[in-house]
């Protein structure tokens, strides 16, 4: 049970980008997967999950893979999004996904921008439902950045050690 899983779903790489800060930022038994391929979830004492922010919400696969977690696992969540970070629109679809793993013990999140490319901007900000974060995506257009690939580093070294502290607190307890 001392294995950690760094999933991701990411469709223009920036997720998969602070995924592979999290796993670089891990020592030990670890594995970083794209969601298709993360096999059984059993084994592990840690899963990350990360997901881009899309349509105000998390995507379906993500969605599918977030509440196949089993009951009672240790997990830390990562999204990207176009939208400013303290906006809600950057922090509702991290906290939905909390509700689908609410069968787990979720230990903490993490999120940062992610860029667009421009063609896929303009084609968004066409569409009334995605005016409003469209407005503010053109800032993020340097994102993730070594700074945010840096906090997701510290955040990765922290859940594993709230993963460890949960798990001497449950062998202590029984
Ligand atoms: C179809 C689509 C919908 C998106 N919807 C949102 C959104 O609702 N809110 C937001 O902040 N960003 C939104 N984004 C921006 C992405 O969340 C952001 O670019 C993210 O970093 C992409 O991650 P990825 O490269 O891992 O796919 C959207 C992007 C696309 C392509």
């Amino acid at each position: 049970m001392n294995k950690t899983l760094i999933a991701y779903f990411s469709r223009t790489g920036n997720t998969k980008m602070v995924a592979e800060a999290i796993h670089r930022a891990l020592g030990g038994n670890r594995k970083l997967a794209a969601i298709e391929d993360a096999g059984p979830l059993a084994d592990y004492g840690l899963i990350f999950a990360g997901f881009p922010v899309q349509a105000h919400s998390v995507p379906l696969p993500a969605e599918r893979f977030l509440k196949s977690i089993p009951a009672g696992s240790n997990i830390a969540l990562f999204s990207t999004h176009g939208a400013f970070p303290h906006h809600r629109l950057a922090q509702e679809a991290l906290e939905y996904a909390a509700v689908l793993v609410s069968q787990g013990r979720l230990l903490g999140t993490f999120h940062c921008r992610g860029k667009l490319s421009l063609q896929a901007l303009e084609a968004l900000a066409e569409s009334p439902e995605h005016q409003e974060w469209t407005q503010m995506a053109p800032s993020a257009a340097s994102h993730p950045d070594a700074h945010d690939l840096a906090e997701a580093a510290v955040f990765a070294r922290h859940m594993k050690a709230r993963s460890a502290e949960a798990r001497n607190k449950r062998s202590e307890a029984s």
